[in-house]
């Protein structure tokens, strides 16, 4: 089959403590390895601007954003690390992995904080135009034990990033059914993962449906 000529964009998703990150570094090693040309990122960061936004967004105590002023900080961002880094490495021909993109926007500000999924598609929009991903992978895991495990990381390793942590679990509960009921929504664009277990057993399941997506697109390098 010939290769497509552009990219893939593959984000990974999920409550807080789900294990993104870990999974993120375990595929670019394996897709890498298997020959694949990968760029990893982030958001809230992935640019310059992006990582200011962050810490804005991030820090504990400093700041009260109302749910539009986050959104539309989030979104900022956002235009930054689609004209200067996604776009640009998809129209390589890369395998951009993002840790967190949209699916975040509509189950953070629209399930957590209340805005209008309508709303938060029209300003997806006008940032980064018909931007989406090729493929989501969603994390699952019950917040009381991701938001722990995220608390641990971050007191551990010291960073004032613990703005959504500190939420209740009910906004994380209503968090986690967003990611599953998008999931369901559009089963072609989306997989989800049961992380609420041992991370050998979460990494060979994100690697598998990674690649068997890849394979389906004409892009297996196995
Ligand atoms: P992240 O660095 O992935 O944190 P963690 O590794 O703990 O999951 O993301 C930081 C926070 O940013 C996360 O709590 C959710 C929030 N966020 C949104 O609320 N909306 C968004 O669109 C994005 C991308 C992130």
């Amino acid at each position: 089959m010939a290769m497509p000529a552009t990219g893939t964009f593959i984000c990974l998703e999920g409550v807080d403590g789900g294990g993104k990150s870990g999974a993120v570094l375990f595929l670019n090693e394996a897709l890498s390895a298997a020959g694949h040309d990968v760029l990893v990122t982030r958001e809230p960061g992935g640019t310059a601007e992006g990582l200011a936004l962050r810490r804005l967004l991030l820090a504990e105590d400093a700041f009260d954003w109302l749910p539009m002023a986050e959104l539309l900080l989030i979104n900022a961002g956002r235009v930054q690390h689609a004209q200067n880094v996604i776009r640009p490495a998809i129209a390589g021909g890369k395998i951009v992995l993002c840790d967190r993109f949209v699916a975040s926007t509509v189950a953070y500000q629209g399930a957590g904080r209340g805005i209008p999924q309508a709303t938060i598609r029209e300003i997806h929009h006008l940032a980064v135009g018909d931007l989406w991903p090729d493929l989501t992978v969603v994390l699952d895991v019950n917040p009381r034990i991701g938001i722990a495990r995220s608390r641990k990381r971050l007191d551990d390793a010291q960073v004032d990033e613990g703005r959504f942590e500190g939420l209740d679990l009910d906004f994380h509960d209503r968090v986690r059914q967003s990611f599953l009921a998008q999931a369901a929504e559009h089963p072609k664009a989306y997989v989800v993962v049961d992380a609420g277990r041992e991370v050998e057993g979460v990494h060979r399941d994100v690697l598998h449906c990674v690649a068997t997506f890849l394979a389906a697109r004409g892009k297996s390098r196995a």
